[in-house]
């Protein structure tokens, strides 16, 4: 069956059961403040399971398209997506567990023809203190289905600890997974927010437990259980029983017992080829055959292929559903999201040998794939194209200037300082410079290049916390302001002289900035004028100074400079002189990894000068400055 079959069938199904079919939310929700993006497909039903009368009755069905912003750091292993679809049903105070599991096992089992030996179930343990029970109820039904197909299962009891005996295929679990809120466990759920206890479903891919998927993994000798994340189980969908409201203490029941269903459409079709790589669906075929062609790679040819590959599927299948929403790539909420997606891709289509503008040829063959289904695309697919094309140009420009310095250096071995060197100020990853080493059969220094990142590492901490511990006071406020000046020197320093200049150290007194960098001439005295004037200017325009947690990716992808770790996930905190969020907006200045302290506005610095310009060793000058 195709994934579009699947969808089709769910909602016969569950239209047969009397449900509306309701079409897919904006993935932008309307009304809701609380959440940038349509996450699930109860989101847009959160008023109905409170208990406003839904226009269309008791029983509601649909498959919405969702994107998940928190997972765009997770793609590129086989079962993560950011942009999916969720087929669901919904019972406001109608129905309840017994219909919504034998429908469930209907469907999977009977219509779509899952092996049911491959099917295991979880229910809810219960919760003395929050006195919730234990969730019988779904587990004998669950137990009478097996029966009917000739399996007498039992129940695993503490799977955590047991892992799998022998014809368990269903299993108790707390909170932590059998509960289910928009935000999550319950003692994190704000009062008023529904919620309730939830039965999910998983699919087996390696029922003799052979190993195969998880062989090499860090769980190997731990127990196995649908719950372990080892890779053997894919959970497929959700049954919530929505009948509680957080209150101030404890909860109460809602007016009415609701269903919430929600299962992955992309995770069923994956179940239905019994095989654990969710990108060899088909809705993916055609982007994937494009990649290949461009590339002259096959998917699974190596771990960098396949994983490089699984990111752009990923990422311009949703960046394509946004703009066809409306969401353009921008610095802001929800735009800024789309801008990631697209500049995560370009960076992996390097990965392939992928150098030219691809990303609109990708996004049309999702407006195909989807034409059906989502007819908007099609529409927009002016704007899709053009958004695309725009974001990808800008942003490969930035990705150029490091692979320009890269080429400069790259003649010789790369030594540590030069990989640190590109790191600090192209925002190059270690492991892309690695990369293009062994494209060039050169080695890479990663001994010294980690001594020195730890290094700077160490130091900057130290600036950030020792040499401002006096706090705003006295003579820190002098300090504070000589570090926002170094700032703006560091930048403007790469703007006169170019962009090779790099921080090599900084020291600051009450008195003045001493800023090391690498240079190789003495400056004129025009230069050094220049750079004073520029300076000057940005204080006279009283630009503000703002700091950002973003993470490493973003940081790069913007491209501030400085170091950052390296490792995808990392949260640093950056600090921009300007209102701009990217290199090359106008509206900004500098931008610099950083822990602060800095001035809240450059207004208050003063007049910036000059006082000394002196050598401190080859290739490394040393400016000293002072504010008037
Ligand atoms: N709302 C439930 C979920 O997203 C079904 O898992």
């Amino acid at each position: 069956m195709t994934t579009n079959e699947i969808r089709t069938a769910f909602l016969e199904y569950m239209k047969q059961k009397g449900h509306a079919i309701v079409p897919s939310a904006s993935l932008v929700p309307e009304n809701d403040p609380t959440t940038l993006f349509t996450g699930s497909g109860m989101q847009p039903m959160v008023p109905y399971l409170l208990g406003q009368p839904h226009p269309l009755g008791k029983r509601i069905a649909d498959s919405q398209k969702c994107f998940r912003a928190q997972d765009i750091e997770e793609v590129g292993d086989n079962r993560h997506l950011t942009s999916f679809e969720m087929l669901g049903n919904w019972s406001f105070g109608d129905y309840f567990k017994e219909e919504q599991i034998t429908w469930m096992w209907d469907f999977l089992i009977n219509e779509l023809h899952l092996d049911v030996n491959n099917f295991y179930v979880s229910c809810f343990k219960g919760n003395d203190e929050l006195h919730i029970p234990k969730d019988e109820f779904s587990l004998a039904v669950w137990k009478k289905l097996f029966k009917e197909k000739g399996l007498e299962v039992s129940a695993g009891e503490n799977p955590e600890q047991d892992g799998m005996l022998p014809n368990q295929h269903v299993f108790y679990y707390g909170e932590k997974k059998n509960w289910w809120s928009r935000s999550g466990v319950p003692g994190n759920m704000p009062e008023g927010e529904p919620g309730g206890p939830d039965s999910e479903m998983f699919y087996d891919f390696d029922p003799q437990g052979e190993q195969k998927i998880h062989e090499n993994s860090k769980w190997k000798n731990e127990p196995c259980h649908p719950n372990c994340d080892c890779g053997r189980f894919l959970e497929v969908g959700n049954n919530v029983f929505m009948q509680y409201k957080k209150t101030a203490n404890g909860f109460e029941e809602l007016p009415q017992m609701n269903v919430d269903h929600g299962s992955g459409l992309e995770r069923f079709a994956c179940a239905l080829r019994n095989d654990p790589d969710i990108f060899n669906i088909d809705v993916y075929d055609e982007a994937k055959k494009l990649l290949v062609e461009r590339s002259g790679k096959q998917y699974a040819e190596d771990e960098i292929t396949t994983f490089a590959m699984r990111v752009i599927l990923d990422h311009i299948r949703g960046a394509t559903f946004l703009i066809g929403d409306g969401v353009m790539p921008g610095n802001k909420d929800q735009m800024y999201f789309v801008r990631r997606l697209i500049r995560r891709a370009v960076r992996f289509a390097r990965n392939l040998g992928i150098n030219e503008s691809f990303t609109a040829s990708v996004a049309k063959t999702f407006i195909n794939t989807y034409k059906e289904e989502y007819p908007i695309l099609h529409e927009k697919q002016d704007s899709i194209f053009s958004e695309l094309e725009k974001e990808e140009n800008k942003f490969r420009k930035t990705l150029e200037h490091g692979i320009k310095q890269f080429e400069k250096v790259a003649t010789r071995n790369i030594s540590g300082v030069d990989a640190f060197d590109l790191l600090q100020t192209y925002g190059f990853p270690i492991e892309l410079t690695e990369e293009l080493a062994k494209e060039k059969n050169i080695s890479v220094d990663l001994e010294e290049f980690a001594r020195l990142k730890k290094e700077h590492a160490e130091s900057s901490r130290t600036a950030a916390q020792g040499k401002f511990k006096g706090g705003l006071g006295g003579d820190g406020e002098m300090e504070v302001k000589f570090h926002t000046a170094t700032h703006m020197l560091h930048e403007a320093l790469r703007q006169v002289l170019g962009e090779h200049v790099q921080q090599k150290g900084s020291n600051i007194t009450s008195e003045r900035l001493r800023f090391d960098f690498s240079h190789d001439a003495k400056m004129t005295d025009e230069e050094k004028k220049k750079v004073e004037d520029l300076i000057n200017e940005q204080i006279a325009m009283k630009l503000p100074v703002i700091r950002e947690e973003v993470s490493v990716d973003d940081a790069r992808a913007r491209g501030a400079i400085g170091l950052f770790g390296d490792k995808y996930g990392d949260v640093v905190s950056i600090y921009r002189i300007g209102e701009g969020t990217t290199r090359g907006d106008k509206n900004l200045f500098s931008m610099e990894f950083c822990g602060g302290p800095h001035v809240e506005n450059i207004g208050t610095l003063g007049h910036f000068r000059i006082q000394k310009e002196e050598a401190v060793s080859t290739g490394v000058r040393r400016i000293k400055a002072v504010l008037e």
